[in-house]
């Protein structure tokens, strides 16, 4: 499974970049108000030399500005993905942008239809938004399932990629389920690799070391 991380922010991209498990970043306008990313498209460039895959939103509703901007987005850096939203002109433009080879994330993925149709336009990634959905006592891992399901009887390369994750059972379960990527908050990434038995193990291992090294001193020479 590949690991996103959702944000704009750029000290939470170089932090999870050491990690070296990092394998993009989505961006949203909302993300990138929340970061103050006045000069977007210099912001985008920055993200993009420090994760190989980075997801930059149109903003434009109607086809022919959608093109242009998704062509202006992606030739800031390779590294770029235009992201998308599942409108009927976003579709026009999936298809448009995808047989320029333009890397397309459609994003606001609610239903298995929708996903669907980003598939067949040539979308590279479909963004499911599962916490959103469990917001509205609806199941998205349901969601996420349902995809995998349709994209494997047809073998659709489109990658499922889970978004709106907001703990680590989502990120498990997604897994689970075979989600391709799975972007995530900073602080969701950092407590993947969290458990309190792992802190527990090493203070008394590292206690016990100590011990050793006081026998060790005490003994005669
Ligand atoms: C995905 O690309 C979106 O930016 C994101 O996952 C939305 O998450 P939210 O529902 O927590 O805003």
């Amino acid at each position: 499974m590949k690991f996103f991380i959702d944000t704009a922010d750029l000290d939470e991209i170089r932090e999870a970049a050491d990690m070296g498990v990092l394998d993009g970043v989505t961006t949203n306008p909302s993300l990138a108000m929340k970061a103050g990313a006045s000069n977007f498209e210099e912001h985008i460039y920055k993200i993009c030399e420090l994760a190989d895959d980075v997801s930059a939103e149109v903003v434009s509703t109607e086809y022919d500005a959608m093109v242009a901007e998704g062509r202006k987005l992606a030739q800031i850096h390779e590294h770029v993905t235009v992201k998308v939203p599942m409108i009927r002109e976003g579709v026009k433009a999936i298809e448009t942008l995808s047989n320029e080879g333009i890397r397309i994330n459609c994003t606001l993925i609610f239903s298995p239809t929708q996903a669907l149709v980003a598939a067949k336009a040539g979308a590279t990634y479909v963004s499911p938004f599962i916490g959103r959905l469990d917001d509205i006592s609806s199941n998205g891992m349901d969601l996420i399932a349902s995809i995998r399901t349709i994209f494997d009887n047809y073998a659709y390369d489109t990658q499922i990629l889970a978004a709106s994750i907001r703990h680590p059972m989502h990120v498990v379960e997604a897994a689970e389920l075979g989600a391709d990527v799975a972007t995530m908050p900073f602080d969701t990434l950092d407590k993947l690799i969290k458990h309190p038995l792992t802190d527990r193990g090493l203070e008394k291992f590292l206690a016990d070391w100590d011990k050793l090294q006081e026998q060790k001193a005490g003994q005669p020479a």
